[in-house]
């Protein structure tokens, strides 16, 4: 932080604001009282990156600013899950900065291109269809473990040709590196991913496959291989991706969905409006925090931040930001805007994108299709997750039995 003027500082917790238990998104609004930019002294973040203290970022604007603009706020190790364990491999390409990062993301590209969400659709659908039906007639489920837990992490398991009986390890581990209780927890969870992705790595060496790490061990990159810890980092970077983002926005999405039997009345009058419901979700809930350091001394809007300061953007505050959009809070399917940072924007807008949004207009679809109009059967079950990626441990739903 550069010394002289005096920052707004502000000691902001989600994990001691009440409100955050029933609403991280509508708790984290009330900063839009306040400045646009404020410092968040101290241990806040438990994380390797984060221990002095970060600016926090409220506005859409601003933070499509810095997300549009690498050359100032680069996201070198901006994460920092490889300092947990003492080294310093970026995520790839999340964690390098252009032109570097533009190499990687081409590697990438063929496996998240629109093209292959509509190739993997028709298995996407068949997982579905077949957890809906293992637990429909019952009645009830706990939405989190039965459903956007298994959906898609079976996905990513797909994609990584992994087996399906390795689902509940990973689920704990990315857990634990989200949102362990201390440091120690986030670092041997840590440990743990990066050991198993060496030992993937190898066993795809010696016998490769049709999954996207054998692809990735096969690419050349001006006829050289990918180098190990570029290797490692991109493998990190998918299994980081590719766990926990997309339970964490369906959870938010069916409770409001089960608080609002209008809008589900909606969707199941026409189903055809489900591609823009997806939409609107999505922009409603921005579960992502994401950070940048800044790469100079620079004015930014008033407030001086200093070359290595820390930035963090909790996106789910663009989300909601009145200066963006009309009734900011409201799920509205015929909303005029059409923007949102909820995948972020710039070099790193999320590759995953087209995938997660065919598994959230999948997962509605068969909802709507399969089971009858559902709400919440137990509101004292359903806790909330405010550090990192915003999300609902458990979601309690039940419907009238067939
Ligand atoms: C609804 C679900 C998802 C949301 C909300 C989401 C959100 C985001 C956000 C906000 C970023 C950029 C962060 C930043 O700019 O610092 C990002 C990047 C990324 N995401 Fe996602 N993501 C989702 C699903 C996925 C999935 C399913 C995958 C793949 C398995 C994935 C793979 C990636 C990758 C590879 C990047 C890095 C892109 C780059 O640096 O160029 N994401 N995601």
């Amino acid at each position: 932080m550069m010394q002289g003027n005096a920052p707004p500082i502000h000691n902001w917790s989600l994990a001691t604001d009440p409100d955050a238990a029933i609403c991280p998104f509508q708790a984290a609004a009330k900063l839009h009282d306040g400045p646009d930019i404020f410092f968040l002294p101290g241990e806040a973040h438990v994380r390797a990156a984060g221990l002095g203290g970060n600016w926090v970022v409220t506005r859409y604007a601003l933070q499509e600013e810095i997300l549009l603009d690498p050359v100032r706020f680069s996201s070198h190790l901006s994460i920092g899950f490889s300092r947990l364990v003492g080294d310093s491999w970026p995520l790839v390409p999340l964690e390098l900065d252009p032109p570097e990062h533009g190499l990687y993301r081409k590697v990438l590209m063929p496996w998240f291109s629109p093209g292959k969400a509509r190739e993997l659709s028709a298995e996407i659908r068949r997982l579905a269809v077949t957890l809906i039906d293992g637990f429909r007639d019952r009645g009830s489920v706990d939405f989190i473990t039965g459903f956007a837990q298994p959906f898609p992490v079976t996905v990513f398991l797909l994609m990584m040709g992994l087996p399906p009986d390795r689902m509940a390890t990973f689920i704990a581990w990315e857990d634990d590196l989200l949102r362990g209780a201390d440091m120690p927890v986030r670092a041997a969870a840590a440990a743990q991913i990066k050991a198993f992705l060496l030992d993937l790595i190898a066993q795809r060496r010696r016998a490769p496959g049709d999954d996207i790490v054998s692809y990735l061990i096969a690419y050349e990159l001006d006829g050289a291989p990918i180098p190990d810890d570029r290797l490692l980092g991109l493998c990190f970077m998918l299994f980081a991706g590719g766990l926990d983002t997309v339970t964490s926005v369906l959870g938010f999405i069916f409770r409001e969905l089960a608080m609002r039997p209008a809008l589900q009345a909606a969707l199941r009058a026409d189903p055809g409006i489900v591609p823009k419901a997806a939409d609107e979700f999505i922009r409603a809930f921005g579960v992502v925090n994401t950070f940048r350091y800044a790469t100079c001394d620079m004015d930014f809007h008033g407030v001086a931040i200093a070359k290595g300061d820390l930035i963090q953007l909790p996106l789910g505050l663009a989300s909601r930001d009145g200066r963006m959009y009309a009734d900011p809070h409201r799920i509205d399917f015929g909303r005029a805007t059409k923007r949102s940072l909820s995948f972020s924007t710039g070099p790193h807008t999320c590759a995953g994108m087209h995938l997660a949004r065919t598994e959230i207009r999948i997962a509605l679809e068969e909802w709507i299709a399969r089971v009858p109009e559902w709400h919440i059967s137990d509101v004292g079950q359903i806790t909330t997750a405010t550090e990192s990626v915003w999300a609902l441990h458990h979601l309690p739903l039940a419907w009238a039995q067939p």
